[in-house]
């Protein structure tokens, strides 16, 4: 299985989980863990499993995945099984009482990254074979909560699971 794990990181958090992930799928050989600015086009060729990992930035992953998967031509994921996952905070964590009423109503609307991520790469043809998953960090800067570096590399088990 050729697999390519690709993110973007702001404090390094989401890059934990990719590597995670990464290092979870299978024999070395044939897994490569890219940060979004390093992925070459070349690097799609022959794929059989593309995950794409971003931090949630206001509801959204970052412009650099953004700019990614925009930037795969369409049906460039024909016959490539996809999966997508970001960090995010829990907003059960959000000290305020005010604050946290209004982030709640504000993801009910506008939900975390992982889900436009696998929507994109489902319309570029990708076939998903696992629900958009979320990691939680603590804080905005992380680090990430108690268990999700052991989480991811279950999550990454089950979506090698289901190829
Ligand atoms: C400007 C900014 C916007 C953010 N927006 C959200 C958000 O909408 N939802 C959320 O759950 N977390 C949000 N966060 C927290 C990030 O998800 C968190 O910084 C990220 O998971 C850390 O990952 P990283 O270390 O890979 O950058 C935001 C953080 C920053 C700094």
């Amino acid at each position: 299985m050729k697999a390519l794990v690709v993110y973007d990181s702001v404090f390094g958090n989401t890059e934990k989980i990719a590597l995670a992930v990464g290092n979870s799928l299978g024999p070395k050989e044939n897994i490569a863990t890219l940060r979004v600015g390093d992925v070459k086009p070349d690097h799609l060729n022959a794929l059989e499993l593309l995950i794409v990992g971003s931090p949630t930035r206001a509801f959204r992953p970052t412009k650099a995945v953004d700019d990614f998967l925009n930037g795969i031509p369409s049906n460039g994921l024909k016959g490539v099984k996809v999966a997508a996952f970001d960090t995010r905070i829990s907003t059960a964590d959000v000290r305020s009482s005010f604050l946290r009423a209004v982030l709640s109503v504000m993801v009910r609307l506008f939900g975390y990254a992982a889900k436009p991520i696998a929507d994109k790469l489902g319309k570029k043809g990708g076939s998903l074979i696992a629900p958009p998953e979320g990691f939680f960090v603590k804080d905005s800067e992380g680090p990430l909560k108690e268990g999700e570096l052991e989480r991811a590399a279950k999550w990454a088990r089950q979506v090698t699971g289901a190829l």
